[in-house]
């Protein structure tokens, strides 16, 4: 029978259990999609996926744990636009995105939202930036620590409106979102997939969202450039990896199960409802997927020297 047991033979892939390792907390958005989309690649891969939870360091420890591991397609990685950031951020990275990864695919590109708890007083995006302005001492920021989605949302904002905040770093935006219904936290900057929730039942502020163009399952909330601040730009694009040195094959049969997924109308659903889309099929691909990822590094790390950040 076709094996893979470090013949080379990769024909009977895969013949134990995928991991997919999700670099922050359960319940968060990137875990969300990530288990949108775990049961239907499985099935179109004719094996079983198990999700993990890796938390730590803005994405970063799990990052660096699946770069270390067998590159036999068993342990795969989603991350998000962090994969592009953290270059920029961490001074001892432990790993080299582009060196030490093979890029399976796109998956979905996810607006953000400014969001706050809900008795926080400001009442518009330009309220609250006069209010952060005046109470920068006393302001807390919530994020899932230096390179998340949140945190580099969180520095843009800053950036725009001119202020320093203290940041509040959770393990992932999952249960920094719980604090903020319970008023522990002031605002934060999150994707819609773990936001529209909450912003629907009125459990949180909605300020913007940092699209162009308004999210339709959110259509009273403004964009950042209607809210007048359009600086604030920025969608958090997901991607599937794994080691690099894993065999081609296996990353063609890993791609192909992601474009089936993503064109699997109970996620396009589940997607829509949370504000987000599937990528094409033709940007589920190993090659679309590296492509966005060299030019996204550089478009951030440019952002990021520009805002005065230094590595650290
Ligand atoms: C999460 O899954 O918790 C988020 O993607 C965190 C973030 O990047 O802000």
């Amino acid at each position: 029978p076709g094996g893979d047991g470090g013949d080379g033979d990769t024909t009977g892939y895969p013949e134990q259990n995928i991991t997919i390792v999700v670099p922050f907390s359960a319940g968060g958005p990137t875990d969300t999609v990530t288990r949108m989309i775990a049961d239907p690649m499985a099935e179109a891969l004719g094996g079983k996926i198990v999700v993990q939870n890796v938390e730590g360091a803005g994405g970063t420890v799990a990052a660096g744990q699946v770069a270390q591991a067998e590159p036999d397609g068993y342990t795969v990685l989603m991350h998000h636009i962090g994969m592009s950031t953290a270059p920029a951020l961490y001074k001892d990275l432990g790993y080299q995105p582009l060196e030490d990864f093979a890029t399976v695919g796109l998956v979905t590109e996810v607006p953000m939202t400014v969001v706050a708890r809900p008795d926080l007083p400001p009442a518009t995006l330009a309220d609250l930036t006069a209010y952060v302005k005046a109470n920068q001492d006393k302001v807390t920021l919530a994020n899932a620590g230096r390179g998340a989605a949140s945190h580099l949302c969180g520095l843009l904002f800053q950036s725009a409106a001119g202020v320093k905040l203290q940041e509040v770093p959770y393990q992932g935006t999952g249960p920094a979102l719980t604090d903020l219904v319970g008023g522990q936290v002031d605002f934060m900057c999150d994707q819609t997939t773990n936001t529209s929730g909450q912003i629907t039942a009125g459990k949180i502020k909605a300020y913007a969202v940092t699209t162009p163009e308004r999210v339709k399952s959110l259509p009273d909330v403004p964009t950042t450039t209607e809210a007048g601040m359009p600086q604030l730009q920025v969608s958090v694009w997901h991607g599937l990896y794994v080691p690099a040195g894993t065999p081609p094959e296996i990353v063609q049969k890993l791609s192909g199960a992601l474009q089936k997924a993503l064109a699997d109308q109970a996620v396009i659903d589940q997607m829509a409802e949370l504000g987000t889309a599937p990528v094409t099929a033709a940007d589920a691909t190993p090659e679309t997927h590296r492509a966005h990822l060299e030019e996204q590094i550089e478009t951030w790390g440019k952002v990021i020297a520009d805002a005065g950040v230094q590595a650290s």
